[in-house]
């Protein structure tokens, strides 16, 4: 029998996941099905457990579920249990479901393996201390990153994060303006700003000669974030791929085969840059 699986969001009509586990599937040869669900925001228990009594085997969660997803999951891995949020569940043969988070390690995967860029001693920015920076943190350091800091708008929040994370690496936190006369190898735009077309203000300085930015949006155009990056001589990357890599992750939680992902990226870009 087709097994089935699922996103669940608020909104989620956009989401690319359908697409991309369509892909995954076709390419490993695995029966499943995988379609978008909207879930009402004061409803969202009700739908999943409605998903798996009918026999679905596991879902992906966006926003604005991924905290409360995290609630609802019986067991959680430890990448999970950091992030604070799940964005993968699985029902296990014991009928317990089992939370994930594969958005961090996502983008370790797109850095090292799809743009050959080595966390290793890196100094590291993260702008934001949102639910998304939270959820990176971890298996950045995992990576033997230099440094991580952490900077955001509102400091307190960033420095909660820094403290959260600090048994495992080396990581503080700032305020914008203390950033002034510090270089960075990675700046990585985790805030929201993008969506609105803003730009966090960070100044220029930050970016070191050979530096990459990254921003976790991703959109038909570079983010405001990117032109400005590149506008400075950095290199740049947008979060597309970090999208395909958390995604197949949570395949292979699922299916226990690892799908190739670089033709899913570019179809992907392809119909991004299409629309
Ligand atoms: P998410 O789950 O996507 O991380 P969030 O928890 O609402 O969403 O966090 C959004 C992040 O983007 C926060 O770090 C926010 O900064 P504040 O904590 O100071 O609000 C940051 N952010 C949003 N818009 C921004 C802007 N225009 N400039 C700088 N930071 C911005």
């Amino acid at each position: 029998m087709t097994d089935r699986f699922c996103v669940f969001g608020n909104p989620v009509a956009h989401s690319k996941s359908p697409r991309i586990h369509a892909e995954f599937a076709r390419l490993t040869g695995q029966d499943m099905r995988y379609e978008a669900r909207l879930a009402a925001r004061d409803d969202f228990a009700v739908s999943l457990a409605s998903f798996f009594s009918a026999g679905g085997k596991g879902c992906n969660i966006t926003v604005p579920f991924k905290e409360e997803a995290w609630r609802l999951a019986a067991v959680r891995s430890r990448r999970a249990e950091k992030a604070g949020a799940v964005n993968t569940l699985l029902q296990g043969k014991d009928g317990r479901l089992y939370g994930d988070n594969t958005d961090g390690i996502g983008l370790v995967r797109d850095l090292q393996l799809n743009a050959a860029y080595a966390l290793k001693d890196r100094r590291v920015l993260v702008l934001g201390a949102g639910g998304a920076v939270r959820g990176i943190l971890s298996p950045l350091l995992a990576e033997h990153t230099k440094s991580v800091v952490v900077v955001n708008r509102t400091v307190e929040k960033a420095r909660q994060l820094a403290h959260m994370f600090q048994a495992e690496g080396t990581i503080r936190s700032s305020d914008f303006a203390g950033l002034t006369g510090e270089t960075f190898d990675l700046v990585i735009n985790g805030t929201s700003a993008s969506l609105q077309g803003e730009l966090p203000p960070v100044p220029a300085g930050v970016l070191a000669a050979d530096a990459l930015a990254y921003d976790m949006m991703y959109g038909a155009k570079p983010t405001v974030f990117l032109q400005w990056a590149a506008e400075h001589g950095a290199a740049t990357r947008d979060g597309l791929g970090m999208l395909v890599e958390q995604a197949a992750e949570a395949f292979f939680i699922w299916r226990q085969v690892r799908p190739p992902t670089d033709s899913v990226l570019a179809l992907q870009r392809a119909e991004l840059v299409k629309n």
